[in-house]
């Protein structure tokens, strides 16, 4: 039996999207239809690489959070004119006729807490000769450095000058293409390579390439734009730089955080969702964790149910770079750990410190042991890098309500959802940053028949 019978993109009676405090009451089941746009870790690049055409582009599907705010008037700031298009929601038209520099005040004032200006330095130094990034915020997420960002960029013979609030690069010679050896899949670093490469001079090899479904999806948006990208087995990635790009009209990947996010909520909690847009494809790995944790999920043209097919079963999950388990998706699957039977493993490979919102889960009644040098024991797919963070979660444990101050966009997410499975109310606070990448959060909350009240 369908049980789907809200759709959270029905609008009337919708709540504000813009609250900082809300008490949820826990306990019910989530159920209805959302609908996920286009992937905020694309969208947010796309919107970048539309600054290396010479006429304007079109980008569907993109979602209303603020990490596209952020973006959009750091573009404007650099005289990219950037406007919804008429008629057509999720729709935007960037033209990047007038560019030009903008002041380092400026774009200090509008870079906000995202890490997306770093991407703005190959396109600048393209267009402008110079380009000016300040100190980058993001997620509180680990250390977060941008080494491999500046050393790709020097070896395209940018110069790289650190100031007391940022940093300036310039090329006085232009930029020409280069070998490339990351030591990482850095998602932002393919990305800065990419960007920058396009319109280099020569070819650009870049070894140990991030192949995340949105990194081949920038690919598609550049190869639109008139660039020469070839994937070649093993990470590699071959660039051959053209003289001039044009505009690009592209709809946005889905967003598979988004989908995996509310997958879990609905495990969690035990209802019913349908995300609309999800794909299986890109989904593939995360689906095989439902399905070993005990979820069920019936794919669709239009989008996948997921919910429990009986009760949760623990698992031993290690976060990796694509295909593997995404590290955005730890935090939503151990809140539904917290109510498999038995000890689950989860071990973080991609940030030195990304367990710390455990904490507010543990002050729920969970039992989840964060063991910051890994275990010794247990089953790891491969041990890879000095990061072997790992959390044991032993369940089932029922939750109760806490007063809570979300720290970052997926772990803030978490404390939400472990809120609506808990029994009794919770207070949480700074719920502002989940709208970040998450859009229409609370409306769609209200729609899946969440209980709670905004209070700030
Ligand atoms: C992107 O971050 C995403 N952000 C993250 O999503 C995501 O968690 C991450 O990729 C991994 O998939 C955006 O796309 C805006 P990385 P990014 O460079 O590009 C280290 C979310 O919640 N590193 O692949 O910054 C780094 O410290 C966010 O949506 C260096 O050491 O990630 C980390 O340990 C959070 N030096 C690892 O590499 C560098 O110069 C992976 O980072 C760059 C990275």
């Amino acid at each position: 039996m369908n049980t789907l019978l809200n759709d959270a993109n029905t609008p009337g009676g919708m709540v504000e999207d813009t609250a900082e405090i809300i008490k949820i009451r826990g306990g019910r089941p989530l159920s209805g239809r959302v609908e996920v746009k286009g992937a905020k870790n694309l969208v947010t690049k796309a919107m970048v690489a539309a600054l290396l055409g010479e006429t304007a582009s079109v980008l569907h599907d993109v979602p209303d959070i603020s990490d596209v705010a952020v973006v959009r008037s750091l573009l404007e700031v650099h005289g990219v004119r950037v406007d919804e298009v008429e008629g057509e929601e999720g729709t935007l038209r960037l033209d990047p006729s007038g560019v030009e520099s903008a002041h380092m005040e400026e774009i200090d004032a509008h870079a906000g807490a995202s890490r997306i200006p770093i991407l703005f330095c190959g396109p600048l130094l393209h267009r402008l000769g110079q380009a000016f990034i300040p100190d980058l915020g993001g997620c509180r997420i680990g250390d977060r450095p941008i080494d491999f960002h500046l050393d790709a960029l020097r070896k395209f013979g940018a110069v790289v000058e650190k100031q007391p609030n940022g940093i300036r690069l310039s090329a006085p010679q232009g930029l020409r293409g280069a070998n490339i050896h990351l030591p990482y899949p850095s998602v932002g670093a393919t990305e800065q390579v990419l960007l920058t490469a396009v319109r280099a001079k020569g070819v650009t090899e870049l070894k140990n390439a991030a192949i995340e479904p949105e990194i081949m999806d920038l690919i598609a948006v550049l190869q639109k734009m008139g660039a020469i990208i070839s994937y070649e087995p093993n990470r590699v990635i071959l660039i051959e730089g053209v003289d001039a790009l044009r505009g690009y009209d592209h709809r946005a990947i889905f967003d598979r955080n988004e989908a995996a996010s509310w997958a879990c909520a609905a495990l969690a909690t035990d209802g019913d969702i349908f995300v609309g847009g999800a794909k299986q494809q890109e989904m593939l790995t995360f689906l095989n964790v439902v399905r070993k944790v005990g979820g069920e999920f019936d794919i669709h043209e239009d989008g996948i149910r997921f919910r429990r097919g009986g009760a949760l079963r623990p698992v031993s999950v290690e976060t990796d770079v694509h295909p593997g388990f995404m590290t955005d998706w730890q935090q939503p699957l151990i809140v539904a750990l917290t109510q498999a039977h038995g000890e689950s493993i989860v071990h973080e490979t991609v940030y030195e410190n990304r367990f710390g919102f455990t904490d507010a889960l543990v002050k729920m009644g969970a039992n989840i042991v964060v063991h910051p040098h890994g275990l010794q024991d247990g089953p790891r797919r491969v041990p890879r890098r000095n990061l072997e963070q790992a959390a044991t979660i032993t369940g089932p444990t029922p939750l109760h309500g806490a007063d809570i101050v979300v720290p970052d966009l997926r772990g803030g997410y978490s404390h939400v959802i472990a809120a609506l499975t808990a029994e009794g109310e919770s207070t949480i606070s700074n719920i502002g940053i989940i709208s970040r990448g998450y859009e229409k959060f609370l409306s769609k909350l209200q729609l899946l028949g969440a209980d709670f009240d905004i209070v700030g």
